[in-house]
C-alpha cells in the first residue's frame, strides 16, 4: 500500500478497540513523528502530553462532549501550547542547537536576536495562538505517521480546554490545551470506518496560477 493508499484508509475514529493497546514500539514511533514535526523557527513551542490512565481518560471525556474516542483509545495525545515563550525559552534553544550542531554560539546571535525580536512584538494572545498552530503542524505527521503503521487517530478540538488544562495541569507548567489525538485500533463496528470520503474536488480545492 502506498501512503496516499494509507492516507484513504485512514478516517477520523469515531470508536476505537478498546482491548487493543499500541505496543511501547508503535508508541514510540509516533512520538518520534511528533518530535520530528517541522515548526516555525524550529522552536517547538509547545508539550505533548501523553494520557493512558483511564481515570484521567475518563475526566477528559467528560470535557470533550462525551466523545466516546477519548476512553476507547489507546492513548491520547493532547498537544499543549506554551503561553510563556520569551527571550529565556529562546536562549535555550539557541544553546541546543550550539551544542547539537557544535557550532560556535555567536554566529547565532542574529538569528536569536530576530527570534526574541519577532516573539517581543506579539501580544500575549497571538503569541499562543502562533504556538498553537504549531501544535497543528505537529498533528498532521502524527495522523500521518500513525496511517503509514496502520495506527488509527482522531484529530480533535471539540472539547473544553479550560477543562482539559485544569484536569491536566498544564497552567503551572505555562501550558495550554491546543489540539488533541486519541489513537488506536478501530472498533470494528465504527459504522464510518467503511464510509468513504468527502473532498473538495480538486478543481475546486486547486487553484492553478
Ligand atoms: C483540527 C480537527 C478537529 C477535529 N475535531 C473533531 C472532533 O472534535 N470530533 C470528531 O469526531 N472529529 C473531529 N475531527 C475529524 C474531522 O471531522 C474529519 O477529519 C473530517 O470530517 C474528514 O474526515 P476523515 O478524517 O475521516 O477523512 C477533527 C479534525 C480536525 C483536523
Amino acid at each position: 500500500m502506498s501512503l496516499l493508499d494509507k492516507l484513504n484508509w485512514r478516517y477520523a475514529t469515531k470508536k476505537f478497540d478498546a482491548t487493543k493497546k499500541l505496543s511501547d514500539e508503535q508508541l514510540h514511533t509516533l512520538l518520534d513523528a511528533v518530535q520530528l514535526a517541522p515548526s516555525s523557527a524550529g522552536l517547538q513551542a509547545y508539550r505533548v502530553i501523553v494520557v493512558s490512565d483511564p481515570h484521567v481518560k475518563e475526566q477528559l471525556r467528560e470535557a470533550a462532549r462525551g466523545q466516546q474516542q477519548l476512553t476507547t483509545a489507546s492513548h491520547i495525545l493532547v498537544f499543549a501550547a506554551e503561553t510563556g515563550l520569551d527571550s529565556a525559552y529562546v536562549k535555550n534553544y539557541i544553546d541546543r542547537i550550539a551544542q547539537t550542531r557544535g557550532v560556535d554560539r555567536a554566529t547565532l546571535a542574529l538569528f536569536e536576536t530576530n527570534i526574541s525580536n519577532n516573539i517581543s512584538k506579539m501580544e500575549d494572545e497571538a503569541r499562543i495562538t502562533w504556538n498553537k498552530k504549531q501544535c497543528y503542524i505537529a498533528l498532521g505527521v502524527l495522523v500521518t505517521v500513525a496511517a503509514e503503521h496502520g495506527i488509527d487517530t482522531c484529530a480533535m478540538e471539540g472539547f473544553d480546554a479550560a477543562k482539559f488544562d485544569e484536569i491536566l495541569g498544564l497552567k503551572a507548567l505555562g501550558l495550554t490545551t491546543a489540539v488533541i489525538a486519541p489513537v488506536g485500533f478501530r472498533a470494528e463496528d465504527d459504522g464510518l470506518s467503511k464510509a468513504v470520503k468527502v473532498r473538495r474536488p480538486k478543481e475546486e480545492l486547486f487553484i492553478h496560477i
